[in-house]
């Protein structure tokens, strides 16, 4: 009876082992196959909620002319009603005068408007678009989904030498330059 009861042991020993192999090369397949489903189902959803980060800015005539005193800021933060705006009153431009050639100017124009936020798939412009409505601001620091990102920062820290203004988006996101502006990349400068 003893032997009888090992060898059933045995046996049945065996046969989990041969069950698990054929099982495991089963669910690779349908693991593969999950992995692909899944992959396809998060495309679906970024594209549903928007691509994450903001494009860099890639063109050089814009980053030199409108990079010269400040940041370049990435198109996709204003609508194109917003640069329209920006352009037109270069002669003013807070308290400034922009100098531009009339081939930068057609150059710069086509490059904000063809990437402004209100043709921009990212989640963040989405957010810009719904929180402006009608409006066109023409300052990022003027929307008020913008402000209340920031608003625990007291104006002491903005006034810092390193800051001076919230305009300075490079001094605290420091992959501002990436259009990444995910709280995960945020150091105050002291
Ligand atoms: C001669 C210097 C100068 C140049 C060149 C310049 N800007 Fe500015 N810009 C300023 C100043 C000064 C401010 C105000 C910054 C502040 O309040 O801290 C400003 C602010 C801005 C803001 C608003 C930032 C905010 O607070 O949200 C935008 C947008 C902007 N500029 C776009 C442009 C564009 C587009 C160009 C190129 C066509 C350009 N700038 C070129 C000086 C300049
Ligand atoms: C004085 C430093 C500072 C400056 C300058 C600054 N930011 Fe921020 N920003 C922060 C901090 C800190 C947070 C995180 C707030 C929080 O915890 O939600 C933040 C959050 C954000 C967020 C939300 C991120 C998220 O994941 O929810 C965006 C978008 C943003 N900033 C854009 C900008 C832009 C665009 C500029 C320039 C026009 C700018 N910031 C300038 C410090 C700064």
């Amino acid at each position: 009876m003893k032997r009888v009861h090992k060898w059933i042991v045995i046996l049945l020993a065996f046969l989990l082992m041969a069950n698990g192999v054929i099982y495991t090369a089963f669910a690779d397949h349908d693991d593969h196959e999950g992995r692909k489903q899944h992959r396809k189902r998060e495309r679906k959803h970024s594209e549903y909620n928007g691509k994450g980060n903001l494009s860099a800015v890639n063109n050089p005539t814009y980053q030199e002319n409108c990079g010269a005193c400040h940041f370049a800021y990435q198109p996709e933060l204003l609508p194109s009603g917003s640069w329209d705006k920006i352009l037109k009153s270069s002669g003013d431009h807070f308290g400034e005068t922009i100098d531009l050639d009339t081939e930068s100017k057609d150059i710069i124009a086509k490059y904000l408007k063809t990437n402004a936020a209100d043709y921009s798939s990212a989640k963040l412009s989405a957010k810009i678009m719904k929180c402006i409505g009608n409006q066109i601001p023409q300052r990022i620091t003027g929307i008020s989904y913008i402000q209340r990102k920031h608003h625990e920062i007291s104006q002491d820290v903005i006034k810092r030498k390193s800051i001076g203004s919230l305009s300075n988006c490079l001094a605290c996101h420091t992959t501002a330059e990436k259009g990444i502006y995910s709280d995960n990349n945020v150091k105050i400068p002291k």
